[in-house]
């Protein structure tokens, strides 16, 4: 393909421009990133506004850096706003100016360091007695591939002896000769002890760079710089005399320094795509705080040098990003809060204990991809310290799962080097393996379960490489984008939601080439004056739920969501087709209260035809906020029903009662109106068995008694409710046949559906009303959020909030000594 050469080439220059930028100083100068028209020269522009030019900012197609002495103002921003001014006064000679060749400029300012995923509290070891033929078969694989290094028998994420099957599953990967050989892990970190007797072997110095202290080595230099290298360790740990082994022991390692101090948007978005020919998968374990209040993404650069990556990098096959969920499932927070996590160019990467536990700590979300191991349960991960043979038996909190993904991802690059960034997410929505373990699981498009706590299930590198050997690639990436909905309703409080509906027809796909989805996003305006109240479901054609929001505690912000974009997995497979439903709900009775003002679906997947789709363009400054008033709507809008969560215990697994049906209608008596309370989980009627599913239920090609399991599965998650999709299908078919329906109490406020332009069907609103009442009626799979054990494990653990603290402020403390950047505002570290 010509473009991915000629982007491949543009790359490669970039890069070597990008290697000749100066390091920054910010005690002594200011910086602007200006993205510049191709047409004007940048030397000539800082000439003109009295900037010096310090080159192309790294791979962001025709962005420069330029630098003067401080200065409190913006002198880009002034000039361009002089000459508006002069414009008005309708000066002459103004027609044409070098500084309308100006798309973006952005003054750099340092911002408070991103936080480090580590356990907040660490649990003491147990002494577990190793399982005997566990450790016969553990010293058999080591004699086998020659391992000697003095921990690999305490590494149990991968070969658990004490919890046998509990670890990555990787030893068989390595017994076929996969080790990591030729692919490249950048960690993105607090730096990386290339000193290391563990690490020097595989350390990769060209794919390394320090943009804390702006030098070429990413040697750890604060006492709390341990992180980065603990990371590094868990993926490419030498085979030899020091500690243990990595997960892809013979793969590369690199390091790139920026969680040591504050850093503008400018070098944390060099630091994100640095030497992307070279270093093929970037391990983030890092995000905006996890307090359960933050609510941030990456900036404008920082997000076009992602798409640039995925783009262009690694030969134009694309980067891969792994990042960590996040800590703060103790305070509520949710990874789609996390701009990160949830960029559909990440792979993000929760944790699970050696128990298949979830651990208070590890954060939910719609866009949680996978899990992988890591504290809990009285273990942690152990890997490499800083230090010449130092090693640690402490590494934890999704920091220390994310690694193990970025790890088992270069064994899948040695596999198979010509897979994209989309078919490495492909393989994992594919191959990750579902446990024994209560919650939301859902059984998706594609048959595979989801779960919010655990994404698709626990990454399985013999399973991921088994599938990889005759994986057929994916074809390139297209997109539909809905038009604006314009809802502009009040929430009501505490059991109803907001509901909107958008239908999504296959024109209109055949139009945007899309042929399956993989992610969606929703972007979205709500005011509330407190953002913690709010929750945000969507509910797509074949009756998948994805929870994109859900009520945070701590969340006092009075500003809503702001142009602000979620993302689920959950429709991973899905046609897209028919109608799609988001309600937003104000869980909670109270003085504060808000609006629902518009949203715009996004759906994002392979495409149909390969030789006409073309590449996503970069992002723009207003993508998410452009509500251009010609592409927008007026949506069908509705109050309904949504069951609150009940704080019960989530239903039993699913296994353990494989005949549930699915279609039975519930009985009008138990269904609650929209003026009563939902009806407690326990009322909801228990459907029947005396029939099968309707047609419009895929098959998975399974026989019908798996189906019947498949499909009881799902009855089950959604035990103490009616099935959500199921009788979504249901209700539609019983429509037509009678279409006198009872009982539709609830209200319907709006119903304003422009069909011309955008395909929302009108005129039939009893009937959606009644559809979306049998759909909900009778209980919510949303109590299954309620914490399981864990979170009691939790609350029985008085004092973790001043453990916490205290851990802050030890590693403020060590930080501010070390570094002499005290009260740098930095967020806490962890
Ligand atoms: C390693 O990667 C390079 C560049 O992608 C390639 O040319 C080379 O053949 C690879 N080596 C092995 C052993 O796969
Ligand atoms: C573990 O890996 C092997 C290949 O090494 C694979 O055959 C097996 O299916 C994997 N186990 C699971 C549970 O997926
Ligand atoms: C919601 O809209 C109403 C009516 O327009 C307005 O009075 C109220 O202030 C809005 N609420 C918020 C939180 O903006």
């Amino acid at each position: 393909m010509r473009p991915v050469i000629l982007c491949t080439v543009l790359a490669s220059l970039a890069a070597v421009l990008a290697d000749s930028l100066p390091p920054r100083n910010y005690n002594t100068h200011d910086y602007y990133a200006v993205h510049l028209d191709p047409s004007i020269a940048p030397a000539e522009f800082a000439n003109h506004v009295g900037l010096l030019y310090e080159g192309a900012l790294g791979s962001i197609k025709d962005h420069h850096l330029f630098k003067c002495g401080k200065n409190d103002g913006d002198i880009v921003e002034d000039a361009i706003q002089e000459l508006k001014r002069r414009r008005r006064k309708r000066e002459i000679g103004l027609d044409r100016h070098i500084l309308d060749g100006i798309r973006f400029n952005q003054k750099q300012k340092l911002k408070p360091r991103m936080v480090k995923r580590t356990a907040p509290r660490l649990v003491p070891r147990e002494g577990l007695p190793a399982e005997d033929t566990s450790a016969v078969a553990q010293r058999k694989i080591a004699e086998t591939l020659n391992i000697q290094d003095p921990i690999f028998n305490e590494q149990w994420h991968l070969f658990n002896t004490h919890t046998p099957g509990n670890d990555l599953n990787v030893t068989g990967v390595w017994m076929q000769g996969i080790t990591g050989k030729n692919s490249t892990v950048c960690i993105v970190d607090d730096g990386l002890d290339m000193d290391s007797d563990d690490l020097r072997d595989n350390y990769f110095a060209e794919g390394s760079y320090d943009y804390n202290d702006h030098g070429p080595e990413p040697k750890p230099r604060l006492s709390d710089d341990r992180h980065g290298t603990r990371c590094a360790g868990e993926v490419a740990a030498g085979k030899n005399n020091a500690c243990g082994v990595g997960v892809a022991y013979d793969s590369r390692v690199s390091g790139v320094r920026i969680l040591s101090g504050e850093i503008s948007d400018a070098d944390e978005a060099l630091a994100v795509n640095y030497k992307m020919q070279l270093n093929d998968i970037y391990s983030c374990s890092w995000g905006p705080p996890d307090d359960g209040k933050t609510m941030q993404g990456p900036g404008i650069l920082i997000e076009r040098a992602m798409v640039t990556a995925v783009q262009q990098g690694r030969g134009g096959k694309g980067s891969i990003y792994v990042f960590a969920a996040g800590n703060g499932a103790a305070n509520d927070d949710n990874c789609n809060f996390d701009g990160y996590t949830n960029s559909i160019y990440s792979v993000t990467v929760g944790a699970i204990d050696q128990k298949n536990n979830h651990p208070y700590y590890s954060e939910q979300c719609s866009a949680q991809l996978v899990v992988t191991y890591s504290s809990g349960s009285g273990e942690a991960i152990h890997t490499t310290d800083v230090g010449a043979n130092k090693c640690t038996a402490q590494h934890g909190g999704t920091s220390a799962a994310g690694p193990l993904g970025a790890g088992i991802y270069a064994l899948l690059l040695e596999a198979r080097p010509d897979l994209s960034w989309r078919d490495v997410q492909w393989l994992t929505v594919m191959t990750a393996v579902k446990f024994e373990a209560t919650s939301d699981w859902q059984v998706t498009a594609l048959g595979r379960e989801f779960s919010h706590q655990f994404g698709y299930g626990k990454l399985d590198a013999g399973a991921l490489i088994d599938k990889a050997k005759d994986w057929k690639t994916v074809k390139p990436q297209a997109w539909y984008y809905s038009p604006w909905m314009h809802v502009k309703h009040e929430i009501p409080q505490g059991d109803q939601g907001l509901a909107s509906t958008f239908v999504v027809t296959e024109e209109a796909l055949k139009k945007a080439n899309l042929d399956k989805v993989e992610h969606i996003t929703l972007t979205m305006n709500v005011e509330h004056t407190r953002r913690g109240d709010l929750s945000v479901e969507l509910r797509s054609p074949s009756g998948i739920v994805s929870h994109l929001a859900t009520a945070r505690k701590n969340d006092e912000a009075s500003s809503g969501y702001v142009d602000w974009t979620f993302m689920s997995v959950a429709h991973w497979g899905e046609s897209g087709i028919g109608e799609w439903i988001v309600i937003v709900k104000d869980t909670v009775q109270n003085e504060h209260s808000g609006n629902f003002t518009d949203w715009r679906l996004r759906l994002w997947g392979e495409c149909d035809n390969a030789d006409i789709q073309e590449l996503r363009p970069i992002p723009g400054e207003h993508d998410d906020d452009d509500h251009d008033e010609v592409n927008t709507v007026t949506p069908h809008t509705t109050t309904i029903v949504v069951p609150t969560p009940t704080g019960d215990p989530a239903p039993g697994n699913p296994t353990d009662h494989p005949e549930r049906p699915v279609n039975q209608r519930p009985s009008t008596t138990a269904g609650p109106s929209s003026t009563e309370p939902t009806a407690k989980p326990e009322e909801t009627p228990k459907p029947t068995q005396d029939n099968f599913l309707p047609s419009p239920f895929p098959t998975f090609g399974v026989s019908k008694r798996t189906q019947i399991w498949i499909y009881g599965a799902v009855a089950l998650i959604l035990m103490f409710c009616c099935s959500l999709a199921a009788y979504f299908f249901i209700a539609r078919r019983q429509r037509l046949l009678n279409s006198a329906r009872e009982n539709y109490e609830f209200e319907i406020l709006e119903d304003q559906a422009d069909g011309a332009t955008t395909g929302l069907r009108s005129g039939r609103r009893k009937q959606r009303a009644g559809e979306l009442y049998d759909a909900f009626a009778g209980g919510s799979d949303e109590d299954l959020f309620s914490d399981d054990d864990e979170d009691d494990n939790y609350r029985d653990e008085k004092g973790y909030d001043e453990d916490a603290e205290e851990y802050t402020e030890k590693s403020r403390l060590q930080h501010g000594v070390d570094s002499g950047s005290e009260g740098s505002g930095s967020g806490p570290a962890r």
